[in-house]
């Protein structure tokens, strides 16, 4: 196969008529696709809807240390749900806080109360500050970055590597501007690259100097049991023990929820940081609410049990998923691979799949996609204001669509890649 660069201006323009010539035919299929989120299947929520069962009117509404679920009481949680995601998120009792059905929603109040209030101890408010800098390594969350500027901070996008954030140039940044207040973080199968963050990264998130006293980690651990191959986990370093141990554990708050365990936006999230902080966001989310909803929290409890009733219902789930990814990395591989116009990161588990195109062309290659009736995610999404600088990251959303569905769909993304690709070319030749 060679390189499309390679090929003269006459052999691209006939590529190119034939590319069109195979574009116009599936524009007129008629195909309506929407691919734009990473959304749970309906055949996902039949998986769990056993969890709908766990309460009834005559079931015992008592969580574990005998208060009444329907009640208000235990503000930070009912124990039993407590102990479930300490066990995910290798916590203490003292450092986690079980919220309602959203962690984006958390994250959301959380960097409010450190605009308003300041979180870690001693922390100036925010919102006294003429300048509030983050960091969002890109390609990232898109509502991540979105919250950031939603409150006027500046967005200073981080490359991602292979073992996550590029840490030289966040170590750089963070120790010499002040106004650099944190980080967004998704460290285990990043949306959308599906990547790990190694040991070392992790490590050297939790000694790294930083010239602001108050700078915060904001670790949205969403990802953490979404492997798709059992024998093969990633597993990501304790970011609080780490913390711990280089002397500064109220940098970082630790987020997750069951949105992509359970019932999307009606699951259970919650937070963990050191107990400090802890004591700090309880007194201030005290006078916003008596508590969150514990039925909820029970059903979870219930249900799963323990840490691994959850991963044996993972491991059910990802049987549903494999097939999916597999078709679109099967036909990257098999229409993309070797013309040097695409590459793509085979991710072990997570939600989405990422694929860079040629520079210059993911705007052009979403938009011919939607013009032949599939929505993908709006390039430039991953990236702070929606500006991905080299106009080339496209995020698949694979979990929704049937595997007949995602075969047409990534076809013709895959056409659609090559054409702007061949486009491109023949403007430089
Ligand atoms: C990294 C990440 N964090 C958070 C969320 C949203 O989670 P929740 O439904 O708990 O608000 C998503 C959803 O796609 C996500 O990808």
């Amino acid at each position: 196969m060679s390189q499309y660069s390679e090929l003269s201006h006459v052999e691209l323009e006939h590529l190119h008529r034939e590319l069109m010539r195979r574009y116009e035919d599936w524009k007129g299929r008629g195909l309506s696709l929407d691919m734009s989120r990473g959304k749970p299947a309906g055949d996902q929520f039949d998986l769990i809807s056993g969890m709908l069962d766990t309460l009834d009117s005559k079931s015992s509404l008592k969580s574990a240390d005998g208060s009444d679920c329907r009640n208000y009481g235990d503000f930070d949680g009912i124990p039993e749900c407590k102990a479930l995601f300490c066990e995910m998120l290798g916590v203490s009792f003292d450092e986690l806080f079980v919220c309602g059905n959203s962690s984006l929603s958390i994250m959301y109040d959380a960097i409010g109360k450190m605009i308003l209030h300041g979180v870690r101890k001693g922390a100036a408010p925010w919102c006294r500050l003429d300048k509030v800098k983050f960091l969002c390594p890109s390609p990232g969350y898109d509502r991540h970055f979105a919250i950031t500027e939603r409150y006027g901070f500046e967005l200073i996008p981080i490359e991602m590597t292979a073992e996550g954030p590029d840490m030289d140039q966040v170590e750089r940044l963070v120790a010499s501007d002040e106004s650099i207040k944190g980080i967004w973080c998704v460290p285990k199968y990043s949306n959308p690259q599906g990547i790990t963050y190694s040991d070392e990264t992790v490590r050297r998130f939790a000694r790294m100097k930083t010239a602001a006293k108050d700078f915060m980690i904001m670790w949205d651990n969403a990802y953490a049991v979404h492997d798709l191959y059992p024998g093969d986990r990633d597993q990501v370093l304790n970011i609080l023990d780490e913390c711990k141990k280089a002397g500064d554990p109220d940098r970082v708050m630790i987020f997750a929820s069951t949105s992509k365990i359970s019932y999307a936006g009606a699951g259970v999230a919650a937070f963990a940081c050191s107990a400090d902080n802890m004591q700090r966001m309880k007194k201030l989310m005290s006078i916003q609410t008596i508590g969150f909803d514990k039925i909820n929290m029970l059903r979870h409890a219930r249900y799963f049990g323990n840490l691994d009733g959850i991963m044996t219902h993972m491991d059910r789930q990802a049987q549903l998923l494999r097939p999916k990814f597999k078709t679109v990395l099967d036909a990257f591989e098999r229409r993309l691979a070797g013309k040097g116009i695409a590459e793509w990161v085979n991710p072990k588990g997570g939600y989405f799949i990422s694929l860079d195109v040629m520079d210059g062309c993911a705007k052009r290659v979403v938009g011919l996609c939607k013009s032949a009736g599939v929505v993908l995610t709006s390039a430039g999404a991953t990236f702070p204001y929606g500006i991905d600088p080299r106009d080339r990251n496209i995020r698949v959303a694979p979990t929704y669509p049937t595997v007949p569905e995602l075969e047409q769909a990534v076809a013709l993304l895959c056409l659609c890649t090559e054409l702007a690709a061949v486009e491109k070319l023949l403007l430089k030749k």
